[in-house]
């Protein structure tokens, strides 16, 4: 077995399955990197189950287009395209197998190779740990892009993190700290000592209190859940506070359509963060986690061989953090 493979939409368990594929020659501009590590992120469940069924026509209206599941890696560059000079095999790196990763030619990363364009990897520092570095290429760029581009947080800002111990939260939380903010955090009860460790000043248990209702404001919230609708969101936003609204939302049919529609007559205080692992972004990510300014949190680690448990883990939305894929050693 080199990879896994999705035969048909369900339960992770039963559709994600053992296969041999031939090693991926890379073409010009990329190179082929020997997987380390690699992550279950939302867009990996999602399509494994199919859901929400409104873009079963983006994944492949009956079965997946694109058989291997995994956008991000950790790993050795293995080999190189024609006109790649900047790499060398050998090289430690994390990065994306960029593109759209539901079409047909999409390669994957619940493999053991992998291919990327150059321009989505970045060098992995030797003290970054592969799970770190792998959990980093999604999460840890999305939590950047939020506070860095989409929402800039300044000194002394009231920051609301949603969802703050799930992937994106874990780096969220440490990263708004950084940036001089005051950080609420909203979680579940049994998740609020670690996430207050994580640097969250106050935390909100959503299942006792809903922060929409609570006579407070901020001045950036990142809501990774969308439980709460956007106007319900927006009224404890400060003036000139922003909304990120940044899950697929609560609808196995409609997924974010609800919040998309309002986002539309929202204007600038509703913003969304479109999510592009550049080099750029890359590299600062990786100098945040080496300077301690953000912070990654693995839930587990699974071997490849048991991808389907946990591709199941990140589905159930209890994970504390990210959810690892261990497929060789460093
Ligand atoms: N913008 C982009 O390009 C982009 C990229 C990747 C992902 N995303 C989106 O980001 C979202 C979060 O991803 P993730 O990987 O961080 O998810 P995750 O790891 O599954 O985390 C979700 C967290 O939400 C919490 N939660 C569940 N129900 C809740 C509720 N009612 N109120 C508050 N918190 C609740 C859970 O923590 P507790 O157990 O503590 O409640 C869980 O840890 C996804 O929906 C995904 O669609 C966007």
């Amino acid at each position: 077995m080199n990879a896994i493979v999705q035969t048909a939409y369900g339960d992770p368990a039963q559709v994600l399955i053992p296969a041999d594929l031939p090693l991926p020659p890379p073409g010009p501009g990329q190179a082929r990197v020997r997987v380390v590590s690699t992550t279950v992120n939302t867009p990996d469940w999602l399509c494994t189950r199919g859901q929400p069924y409104f873009l079963r026509p983006m994944f492949g209206l009956f079965t997946p287009r694109a058989p291997v599941r995994g956008t991000d890696f950790a790993g050795v560059v293995d080999a190189l395209g024609p006109g790649v000079t900047e790499w060398a095999v050998g090289d430690e790196v994390l990065g994306s197998t960029g593109g759209f990763p539901f079409a047909r030619t999409a390669p994957g990363t619940f493999r053991t190779h992998t291919l990327a364009p150059v321009d989505r990897l970045a060098r992995k520092p030797a003290d970054l740990e592969w799970d770190h570095a792998a959990a980093a290429v999604m999460s840890g760029v999305v939590a950047l892009q939020a506070f860095r581009d989409v929402a800039p947080v300044q000194p002394g800002h009231r920051v609301l993190i949603v969802g703050a111990s799930g992937a994106i939260g874990t780096f969220a939380v440490p990263l708004a700290k950084s940036l001089g903010a005051q950080v609420t955090a909203v979680c579940s009860g049994a998740n609020a000592a670690w996430v207050r460790e994580l640097g969250a000043d106050s935390v909100i248990d959503h299942g006792t209190t809903d922060w929409t209702t609570l006579d407070e404001s901020w001045d950036v919230i990142l809501d990774n859940v969308m439980v709460a609708s956007v106007g319900a969101a927006r009224r404890r936003l400060r003036p000139g506070g922003v909304l990120l609204p940044n899950s697929v939302g609560q609808s196995p049919w409609w997924g974010p359509l609800p919040w998309l529609a309002a986002r539309a007559t929202a204007g600038q205080a509703v913003r969304t963060i479109e999510h592009q692992p550049t080099r750029a972004h890359l590299d600062a990510v990786v100098q945040a986690l080496v300077q301690g300014r953000t912070r990654c949190v693995m839930d587990g680690t699974w071997p490849l061989s048991q991808a389907g448990e946990a591709v199941a883990r990140k589905a159930s939305h209890q994970g504390r953090g990210s959810v690892g894929l261990r497929v060789a050693e460093g």
